[in-house]
C-alpha cells in the first residue's frame, strides 16, 4: 500500500482518497468512501478503469504482452510445466514439490467420476444441443448431487468442491461430446494423466483400447495451461459476483460458463475458426479486412483485439507454435492455417489495426489446433471452460477467504422518469 493520496475536486469542496500500490501494475485510487463523503458515484460501464478486487493470482501487462501466474510467466509455464502443476500453483500460491504434485494429481484423479444419476441428465437434452448449453445445466446441477461440499464457510468443503470441479469437468465435457455424436459414455481411467484421461473419454470407444498420443496429450495440456486463468475477465468476474452472495461453488461456476459462452469472450475460438473457414482462401482476406474496418458493418475479426492486451497476446504466440507441432505430428495440412497466417500479417500491417493496437489473441490459433486434434467447433468453448475452471475456482476461493469480502453490488446512473403519480387504467 502507499501513503499517496488523490485529490478530487467537486464544486468548491476537495476530497482526499488513498492510493494503493500493487506489486506490479498501475496504482489504484481507493474510492470506497466516495459516496459516503461526497454523495457521488463513479461511472465506469464495462469496468475499463475499475479494479473490482485485490488478487494475488494473475498479473497481465497488456502494453508489454506479459502474463504471469503467481509471478511465473506463461511462456515458461506452458513450455516446462503441466496443467496439474499450474492448477496447484493457482490454488496454493507456490509450485509444488514432487510429493505435493503427486498427492494433488492423485486427489484430483479420485474425483473424476460423476454420480451415476447425472448420466441420465444428459438424456433430457436434444442430441443437437450446443455442448455449452449442456455444460451450464450439468455443472449447475452438481450442487444437487454434492451437498456435502457446499458449505462455503467451511474451508474443507471449499477445498473438496474445488477439487471436484477441476476433476469432473473433463468427464462432463467428454460426456457432452459423446452425447452429441450418439456414442456411449466412457468412464474415467485414473491410470492416465488428467489430459490423457480427457482425450480417452472424448475420442475412445468401449470396443477398443485407446492409446494416448503423447504429442497430442502435451499440446492439449498446453492449451489447458494457456486458458487456466486470466485475471478479472468477464466470466471470472461473473463467478466472483455470483459467489459474493454466498451462492455455492457449483452454481457460481455454472454462471461463469454461461458468461464465457459469448462470442466476445470464450465463444470467440469457435467464431474465429468459423470465420477463417468462411474466408476460405487468401485472396478473400482483403475483403474481410475491409469489412472489419467498416463502421457500418458489425463484422469483426474474431480472435483479434483484447480489452487488456494492446500488444501480441503471449498465449497466441504459444498457440501459433503449437499449431505447427500438431500438424507435423498428425501429418495434416489445413488451408485454414495459411489463411490465418496471411490474415494476421495483413492485419498487423494495416493502419486501422496498428492504430487501435489490435493483435491476435489466444482464440485466433486455438481453433486450428483443436480442429486438427478432432474436436468439432462447438466443443472449443467447452475446452476453454474446462481449463478456466481452475482459475474460476482459485479466484472464488481467494474471494471467500478474504475476511473483508462483501456482496458485489454496483450502483447506476439513473436516467428513467422522475417520480410521478399512478394513473388508473380507466383514465389512460
Ligand atoms: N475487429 C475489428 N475491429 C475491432 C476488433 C476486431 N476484432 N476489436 C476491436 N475493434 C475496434 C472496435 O471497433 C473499436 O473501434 P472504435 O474505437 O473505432 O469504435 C476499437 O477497436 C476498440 O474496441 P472495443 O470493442 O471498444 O474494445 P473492447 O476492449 O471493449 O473489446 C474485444 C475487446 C475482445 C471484445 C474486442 O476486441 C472484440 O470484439 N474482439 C473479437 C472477439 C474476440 O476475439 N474475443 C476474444 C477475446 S480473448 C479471449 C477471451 O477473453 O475470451
Amino acid at each position: 500500500m502507499s501513503d499517496d493520496t488523490a485529490t478530487l475536486k467537486l464544486g468548491s469542496e476537495s476530497y482526499e482518497f488513498p492510493v494503493f500500490k500493487g506489486t506490479q501494475g498501475p496504482d489504484v485510487v481507493d474510492i470506497r468512501k466516495l459516496y459516503g463523503q461526497t454523495g457521488n458515484f463513479t461511472f465506469d460501464p464495462g469496468f475499463t478503469s475499475t479494479a473490482s478486487c485485490e488478487s494475488a493470482l494473475t498479473f497481465i501487462d497488456g502494453d508489454e504482452g506479459i502474463l504471469l501466474h503467481r509471478g511465473y510467466n506463461i511462456e515458461q509455464l506452458s513450455e516446462q510445466s503441466s496443467f496439474m502443476e499450474v492448477s496447484y500453483l493457482l490454488l496454493n500460491g507456490e509450485l509444488p514439490s514432487k510429493a505435493e504434485l503427486e498427492d494433488f494429481s492423485y486427489t484430483i484423479s479420485r474425483h473424476t467420476m460423476l454420480h451415476e444419476q447425472l448420466a441420465t441428465f444428459y438424456k433430457g437434452f436434444r442430441r443437437d444441443a450446443h455442448p455449452m448449453a449442456i455444460m451450464c445445466g450439468v455443472v449447475g446441477a452438481l450442487s444437487a448431487f454434492y451437498h456435502d461440499s457446499t458449505d462455503i464457510a467451511d474451508p474443507e468443503h471449499r477445498k473438496i468442491s474445488s477439487h471436484r470441479l477441476i476433476a469432473k469437468m473433463p468427464t462432463i465435457a467428454a460426456m457432452a461430446y459423446k452425447y452429441s455424436i450418439g456414442q456411449p459414455f466412457l468412464y474415467p481411467d485414473n491410470d492416465l494423466s488428467y489430459t490423457g484421461n480427457f482425450l480417452r473419454m472424448t475420442f475412445g470407444v468401449p470396443a477398443e483400447t485407446y492409446e494416448v498420443n503423447p504429442v497430442i496429450e502435451r499440446a492439449m495440456d498446453r492449451i489447458f495451461i494457456l486458458h487456466a486463468d486470466h485475471e478479472q475477465n468477464a466470466s471470472t468476474s461473473t463467478v466472483r459476483l455470483a459467489g459474493s452472495s454466498g451462492a455455492n461453488p457449483f452454481a457460481c461456476i455454472a454462471a461463469g460458463i454461461a458468461c464465457l459462452w459469448g462470442p466476445a469472450h470464450g465463444g470467440a475460438n469457435e467464431a474465429a475458426l468459423n470465420m477463417l473457414r468462411e474466408i476460405g482462401t487468401p485472396d478473400r482476406i482483403p475483403h474481410y479486412i475491409e469489412r472489419a474496418k467498416d463502421k457500418n458493418d458489425p463484422f469483426r475479426l474474431m480472435g483479434f483485439g483484447h480489452r487488456v492486451y494492446k500488444n501480441y497476446d503471449p498465449r497466441a504466440t504459444v498457440m501459433r507454435k503449437t499449431v505447427r507441432e500438431i500438424m507435423a505430428e498428425l501429418k495434416v495440412t489445413d488451408p485454414v492455417f495459411e489463411v490465418a497466417l496471411q490474415l494476421e500479417e495483413m492485419a498487423l500491417n494495416d493502419p486501422y489495426f496498428i492504430e487501435k493496437k489490435l493483435f491476435p489473441n489466444v482464440d485466433f490459433y486455438s481453433g486450428i489446433i483443436l480442429s486438427a486434434i478432432g474436436f468439432p467447433t462447438e466443443m472449443f468453448t467447452v475446452l476453454f471452460a474446462l481449463s478456466r475452471t481452475v482459475g474460476w475456482v482459485a479466484q472464488w476461493n481467494e474471494m471467500i477467504s478474504d475476511p473483508g469480502q462483501k456482496i458485489g453490488r454496483p450502483r447506476q446512473l439513473y436516467t428513467g422518469p422522475a417520480p410521478r403519480d399512478y394513473i388508473p387504467l380507466s383514465q389512460r
